[in-house]
């Protein structure tokens, strides 16, 4: 028996980590240190758990996948500028919940240059910070904070004795963030793969899909790929919508029966090794594309197309949004779905009836990655090599009674994830169709 099997891109390296947090604090002033607190468990119900997701911020910069460890960055430090508290090791907690890393194995497995075990912390941490002048911790963060806090207090104690002076404390976020913005090839490699996986999930819900089926049973379909592959499951709520369903952006119920004449919108993405795959793709329950629904539908391609060639180095996500407008915005008057003069429409904002979320955002650990999308209030980011985005207009056309019949109640996205390189734009998700003919084509192999 053979099994559909795709090699797994290399991991990344122990020397990349390093040279993360070695960029992040050449950008820190002098005297400076930075908290990065890593994800603890969350409750499900009762004793049970969520399924551990470490923070995206802490993994970029450590490669470590346990709960409840920290990392500090101590630029200039002799004994070592990134120490790590971890999880205890604990033998009887190990027998239920697995291998902890403890103390040494964080730093012969990921290169940290120190750590300690969380029973030591208090001995240990606020005196690192001690002889430093200004702290960066993440503002959205409540323990983080609170260390910062502590360690704010515990200087003004040492200002009497006539020590140098821990000032007050920054926001982390933009600082690391700004490294995530531009992915390494080895990052690429892993959303490639993510991608990959996604795109495979897609294709087996088209050749599945068939009137009668429930909306999670798709979901199932979708999810089983997604973990076959080794991603660690969806990287979001994975969304399928048949009908109208399509039009509550966000719908993740996926409960209902699916129609036989409907569209179905799945938005499903799969995560592996906590990076994101994000793809949308709208097709036929019977597998035929009815005229109404062909007719939207090559609306929504036209602008998707013609985004997703606009992603090059240079262009921003702004112009690119605007471009979608525009198509989606013209088809809509020729459809007959709002009337007048494309600008003028686009003036009063009335094709937001149909289009209110934006194209793009930025794609990587997290689905929606981190990094600022201005310069500033009045300046757009140039899109640069490295930055991964997605393209995903849509049209959700309401059920209500002054629009023309045949289209109530559809909704479409098609959503794409592009990466910047030198040239243009790398398409991560071609390999689930999105073209009718080709669409219609692998559904009539099922
Ligand atoms: N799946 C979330 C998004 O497309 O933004
Ligand atoms: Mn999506
Ligand atoms: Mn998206």
């Amino acid at each position: 028996m053979s099994f559909d099997t795709l090699s797994r891109p290399a991991a990344i390296t122990l020397d990349e980590y390093r040279a993360r947090r070695e960029a992040l604090m050449a950008k820190l002033p002098d005297g400076a240190a930075l908290i990065v607190p890593g994800a603890s468990l969350t409750t499900r119900s009762n004793d049970s758990e969520y399924p551990f997701r470490q923070q995206s911020d802490f993994f970029y910069l450590t490669g470590i996948n346990e709960p409840d460890a920290l990392l500090l960055l101590l630029p200039g430090r002799e004994a070592g500028q990134s120490v790590v508290f971890c999880q205890d090791r604990d033998p009887t907690m190990e027998a239920w919940t697995g291998r902890r890393l403890g103390a040494e194995g964080v730093m012969a497995e990921h290169g940290i240059d120190q750590a300690f075990e969380n029973a030591e912390r208090d001995d240990f941490l606020l005196a690192m910070l001690e002889s430093r002048t200004l702290l960066y911790a993440p503002l959205d963060h409540p323990e983080a904070q609170a260390i910062a806090e502590e360690a704010l207090a515990q200087a003004q104690k040492g200002q009497r004795r006539g020590k140098p002076m821990l000032k007050g404390w920054l926001d982390s976020r933009e600082l690391i963030h700004e490294l995530r913005l531009i992915k390494s090839p080895a990052e690429l490699a892993l959303l490639r793969h993510a991608c990959r996986i996604s795109a495979r999930a897609h294709c087996r819900a088209m050749r599945t899909c068939a009137p009668g089926l429930f909306e999670y049973q798709l979901q199932a379909e979708l999810e089983h790929e997604f973990l076959w592959h080794g991603g660690s499951g969806p990287a979001y709520s994975t969304i399928v919508g048949g009908g109208a369903n399509a039009c509550v952006l966000h719908y993740i119920e996926n409960a209902d029966a699916l129609e036989k004449n409907a569209l179905v919108l799945i938005d499903a993405g799969a995560e592996f090794d906590l990076y994101a795959g994000d793809i949308t793709r709208t097709f036929p329950v019977s597998g035929r594309f009815s005229e109404a629904q062909r007719a939207l539908y090559e609306v929504v391609l036209g602008a998707q197309q013609r985004a997703v060639a606009a992603v090059v180095p240079g262009a921003t996500l702004t112009d690119i949004h605007a471009g979608v407008v525009e198509d989606l915005t013209r088809g809509l008057i020729e459809l007959g779905l709002l009337e007048g003069e494309v600008q003028a429409r686009i003036d009063d904002e009335s094709y937001r009836r149909f289009y209110l979320h934006s194209t793009s955002h930025w794609l990587g650990l997290d689905v929606h990655d981190v990094g600022t999308y201005r310069l500033d209030e009045q300046t757009p980011r140039p899109l640069e090599p490295g930055m991964v985005v997605t393209v995903e207009p849509g049209l959700y056309i309401p059920e209500d009674d002054d629009l023309p019949a045949a289209y109530r109640g559809i909704g479409i996205r098609i959503e794409d994830n592009v990466a910047v390189n030198g040239k243009g734009g790398e398409i991560l998700t071609s390999d689930v169709p999105k073209r009718i003919d080709e669409i219609e084509a692998l559904m009539a192999k099922n």
